[in-house]
């Protein structure tokens, strides 16, 4: 889930996608599987499965990108032990954190983390203590939670520092968002940022896999340009030059793109909203992505998507509308199953979320049961954590992220163990997916 989605929404409305017959881009066959023996402990996958030391890996996960932000070793610990509690086996964070120039001094200041700052020529690394070692902090103290990581590399939005950061400072001002798919320099600075971070963990068996980039789209908080179409393979090239490059820094573990699973078919879905026949921009390939095409190259391991029906179809509450938050979802979920599957590579339902505790306690069940029903991995948007104490408990850190009264930071999706009726869900899961890994 990312801030500033508001561009996108009026291009996104209603989908009309039930009955639809499933019309794949292309006839994709199991491509190359990572290489069969890894060193002990690290995830590698089987056809459609996770495996771990030779057995079957299903799980429930949890997002956080706040717990590098974290200035608290005790919080970081109280977090990942409340997950471990909680069943959760890996952990989803942001491997990223860049700032502008002009906001070193006020980052100094209030110790906010970062890992590279803009210093009017190139990017400058920061592995000290308020940089990369919080996010060293963070994994070790997963692996003593036996909780594995799945590692970002950058962000499609501009939150803590994504594509718009290197559009603005390397190809400058006035340029579409896909320049960050297709620039030469871009690609080099974005390349080395990924060397330096996958050359520290690269021998970890705490790292689940790599992840190219947080929800990646031909559009961001920048416009997309004329050359990032439904008819243009930019993500997909820039998916397959990345793994590529991955892979020959990293042999064992696994890479993702991160992507929200946009569909790019033939005949994609179209739906009727106020007088008007719309072509559904989550079919068809407009966001740049095509999921089963992406899914079948070589160096991606596995399958990604997100699931926010709310926020992409605002018109779902416009009087007249003939579908529900739910039953989208469920269909989503099943149009995903059905791409892995024919594939033949793991999938999972990376984030996920509604507003409101009741939206959450009537609708999670039914998309955590037909996730899991389907051999999803699931990873709920996102993980919420009590009683944390740097600050007494109250922390700006970020934007509009703040500890208050010791709860982490709250975008109206997090879920704490205090609203026991939602929290048990993924509990429950957790317990039902451990017994699937023996
Ligand atoms: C600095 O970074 C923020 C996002 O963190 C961005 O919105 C802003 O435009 C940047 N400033 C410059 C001058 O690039
Ligand atoms: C920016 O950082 C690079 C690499 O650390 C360094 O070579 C260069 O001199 C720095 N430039 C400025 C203007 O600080
Ligand atoms: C529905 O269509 C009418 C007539 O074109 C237009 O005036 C109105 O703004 C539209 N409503 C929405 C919510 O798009
Ligand atoms: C969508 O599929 C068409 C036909 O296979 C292909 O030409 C195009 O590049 C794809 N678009 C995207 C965004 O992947
Ligand atoms: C909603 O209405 C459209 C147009 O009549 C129809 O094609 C579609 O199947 C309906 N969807 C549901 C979920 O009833
Ligand atoms: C619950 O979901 C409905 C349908 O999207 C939405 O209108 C409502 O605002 C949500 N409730 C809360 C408290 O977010
Ligand atoms: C759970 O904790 C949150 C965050 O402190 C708080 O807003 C909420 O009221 C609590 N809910 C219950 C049921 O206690």
């Amino acid at each position: 889930m990312l801030l500033l989605h508001l561009t996108f929404i009026f291009t996104n409305l209603i989908s009309i996608v039930f009955g639809t017959s499933v019309t794949p881009s292309e006839s994709s066959s199991s491509s190359v599987n990572p290489p069969a023996s890894v060193p002990s402990g690290f995830v590698t996958t089987r056809g459609n499965q996770f495996v771990l030391n030779e057995k079957p890996f299903a799980f429930v996960g949890a997002n956080s990108y706040w717990l590098p932000l974290l200035t608290s070793q005790d919080d970081v610990d109280a977090t990942l032990k409340s997950m471990h509690d909680a069943g959760v086996k890996v952990l989803r964070t942001w491997g990223f954190n860049a700032i502008n120039g002009s906001e070193l001094a006020g980052a100094l200041q209030s110790g906010v983390t970062y890992y590279q700052v803009w210093n009017s020529s190139q990017w400058e690394l920061n592995d000290g203590p308020q940089g990369l070692q919080r996010l060293d902090q963070v994994i070790s103290t997963a692996e003593k939670y036996d909780i594995k990581l799945i590692v970002a590399f950058t962000n499609n939005w501009v939150g803590y520092g994504g594509a718009e950061l290197y559009i603005n400072w390397i190809a400058g001002a006035g340029n579409t968002h896909d320049v960050f798919f297709t620039n030469p320099q871009i690609i080099k600075s974005y390349q080395s940022y990924v060397q330096t971070i996958v050359n520290r963990y690269k021998s970890s068996p705490t790292i689940f896999a790599w992840e190219l980039m947080n929800e990646a789209r031909c559009l961001g908080d920048l416009p997309a340009g004329p050359n990032c179409v439904a008819s243009k393979p930019t993500l997909t090239t820039w998916y397959r030059q990345q793994s590529d490059f991955v892979r020959s820094l990293d042999p064992h573990h696994m890479i993702t793109t991160g992507g929200e699973g946009h569909f790019n078919w033939t005949k994609p879905a179209t739906y009727w909203f106020n007088g008007t026949l719309f072509s559904d921009y989550n079919f068809n390939g407009q966001a740049g992505e095509d999921f089963e095409r992406d899914l079948a190259l070589p160096n991606i391991d596995f399958g990604t998507y997100h699931l926010y029906p709310q926020t992409w179809y605002p018109q779902l509450d416009f009087p007249g509308s003939n579908f529900t938050v739910q039953q989208w979802g469920l269909e989503w979920i099943t149009d995903h199953a059905n791409a892995a599957a024919r594939v033949g590579k793991p999938l999972i339902l990376e984030e996920f979320g509604v507003t409101g505790l009741q939206n959450k306690t009537a609708i999670y069940p039914t998309w955590v049961n037909h996730a899991i029903q389907t051999q999803h991995a699931i990873f709920p948007w996102q993980f919420g954590q009590l009683g944390l104490k740097e600050d007494g408990g109250n922390r700006l850190i970020k934007y509009a992220d703040a500890l208050i009264d010791g709860a982490s930071p709250n975008d109206g999706f997090a879920i704490y163990p205090n609203q026991t009726a939602v929290f048990n869900i993924f509990t429950n899961a957790a317990k039902v997916q451990a017994r699937r890994s023996q």
